[in-house]
């Protein structure tokens, strides 16, 4: 690291708070996750879809990266992405994945882990449909997460499938869908000050109750 930034780390001592939780978690954490979501749309939170989901390599190492949540189900959170990339190889391997929402803003994390699966063809079909053709033609044009040679390929790529599917709707490639994320634990965290910050689980239970607890800073 360079003098520079440990000058700017060596200073910074953020205190949290933004204030404190509401006094009823509930029972349902999805239900939860809404109001916090809500809470962040309202509080003007930049990215607030955001999440970094991490999954499992075969060689052991976890890998992580942004994707946008782009719907919440009961059943969980649904992602697209392209079903060639390197994190969908890591789905293959392993069906578990952690998924986390960080909101600046308002001092906010939430945590979640969870079973991982392919979403159904309609599903993707609909929101494939619903894209600018020009993100379209993207899921094209990229073959994600492989090695290529230059931007220039890319953009050749690119100018391809606009050639191919010239005056006619772009079909949804087969290798682009969404991965649905059933979450199992929970854990919603709000920054508090002097570090005592509060830390709310829910975690399911076989009969697919939702056991809540707290835990320590
Ligand atoms: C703000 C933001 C949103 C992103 N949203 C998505 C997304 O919804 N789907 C996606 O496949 N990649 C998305 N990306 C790109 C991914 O972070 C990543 O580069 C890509 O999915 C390839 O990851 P992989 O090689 O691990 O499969 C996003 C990146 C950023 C910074």
């Amino acid at each position: 690291m360079s003098k520079e930034i440990n000058d700017i780390l060596k200073n910074d001592h953020r205190d949290f708070d933004h204030g404190k939780l509401e006094d009823n978690f509930g029972s349902d954490p999805i239900k939860l996750f809404n109001q916090w979501f809500q809470y962040a749309f309202e509080n003007n939170v930049q990215e607030s879809n955001a999440m970094i989901i991490s999954s499992l390599g075969e060689d052991g190492f976890p890998s992580n990266r942004v994707v946008y949540m782009k719907e919440l189900l009961e059943e969980g959170f649904v992602f697209y992405t392209n079903y060639t990339s390197k994190k969908a190889q890591d789905i293959e391997n392993s069906d578990k994945i952690a998924a986390l929402f960080f909101w600046t803003e308002i001092e906010r994390q939430v945590r979640i882990q969870g079973l991982v699966k392919k979403v159904p063809e309609e599903l993707s079909d609909m929101y494939f449909n619903s894209r600018p053709r020009s993100s379209q033609l993207g899921a094209w044009a990229s073959n994600q997460s492989s090695k290529i040679e230059s931007r220039e390929d890319l953009e050749k790529q690119l100018k391809f499938y606009d050639d191919k599917f010239e005056g006619q709707s772009v079909p949804r490639p087969e290798h682009w869908g969404g991965y649905v994320i059933q979450p199992k634990y929970f854990e919603f965290w709000q920054g508090r000050p002097s570090r005592l910050h509060d830390r709310i689980c829910f975690e399911k239970k076989a009969d697919d109750s939702w056991e809540v607890f707290r835990i320590n800073p």
